[in-house]
């Protein structure tokens, strides 16, 4: 069965689903986007992925063509219409189609909205097992990553420049510190047992992984210190780790080539996993 997506208020097979070549988000990039993962077909934090669309659009002073509770309902939708049961929900929004290039907002034209979803098993990934191997890159990137825009040339060259060293994700590197990863947040566990990851602000996407990540950890009593660590700091420290919607918490293992600790997930990372993941079942929609 084809799968089916979602383009501007309708559902439509894979093949059919088209925008124009003078919508924004091509030209531009001038468009925000969100990844939801999804477990048993159920939507993962999904309240923090649509509150973070909404302030990212209102960043850019683009208005969202739905409501966000009609946005949910349409992935949803497009879950059980794929038969989806685990893997993620991708969603764009763009400032819309417009007649020409002009630069400047268009007048009178809709936003664009699609979706499309893909098949994951998160859970099982073999690299859940064995941790990720990362190198470092610096990071050229524009002054607001905290929005969550479709601008992701440098994280498709950092994550390229991993892919050919065998690596599975980038470290990004900004005045001698690690800013994120390229579609990821950052962590260590130091030598004292504190969980440090950098604090949230312009330099970084505020991961809604991470977010929830943070919140498990506290309510334990772990101890977390929002803060920017080097690539030094991480390479002394207990465990290393990073978060996403996609991966959710997974051991760095290596950076450049140096390993973390032996080279093996630390029972730190493997046991926020498991917290994660008895949070994403029981709070799934
Ligand atoms: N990326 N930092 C960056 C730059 C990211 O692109 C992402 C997510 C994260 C983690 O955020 P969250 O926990 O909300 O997924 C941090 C998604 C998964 C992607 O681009 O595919």
């Amino acid at each position: 069965m084809e799968q089916i997506a979602y383009v501007n208020g309708s559902f439509v097979p894979l093949s059919e689903a088209k925008v124009s070549i003078f919508d924004r988000g091509f030209l531009f990039a001038d468009g925000i986007y969100e990844v939801a993962a999804v477990l048993d077909g159920k939507l993962i934090d999904n309240a923090s992925h649509l509150a973070r669309l909404e302030r990212s659009v209102g960043e850019i002073e683009l208005a969202l063509p739905e409501t966000t509770a009609r946005i949910q309902e349409i992935q949803k939708e497009l879950v059980a219409r794929n038969d989806l049961v685990n893997g993620m929900v991708y969603l764009e929004v763009t400032r819309g189609a417009d007649t020409g290039r002009d630069f400047a907002f268009p007048k009178n034209v809709k936003p664009t909205l699609i979706m499309f979803t893909s098949t994951k098993d998160i859970i099982n990934a073999p690299s859940a097992k064995t941790g990720i191997n990362v190198i470092t890159v610096p990071d050229l990137r524009w002054a607001r990553r905290d929005i969550k825009s479709v601008a992701l040339l440098a994280q498709v060259l950092a994550k390229q420049a991993a892919a050919v060293a065998g690596a599975g994700e980038a470290w990004m590197i900004e005045d001698g510190k690690v800013t994120e990863g390229g579609s990821s947040s950052c962590f260590i566990l130091t030598q004292d047992d504190v969980i440090v990851t950098r604090q949230n602000g312009s330099e970084i996407l505020p991961g809604c992984t991470r977010k929830a990540v943070v919140a498990l950890a506290e309510e334990r009593q772990l101890r977390v210190e929002e803060r920017a660590f080097s690539v030094e700091e991480a390479l002394a420290a207990k465990e290393a780790f990073v978060t996403s919607a996609s991966l959710f918490v997974q051991a760095v293992v290596s950076i450049d080539g140096k390993k973390v600790a032996d080279g093996k997930p630390g029972p730190m990372t493997n046991r926020l996993r498991e917290i994660y993941i008895e949070f994403a079942k029981a709070t799934a929609v």
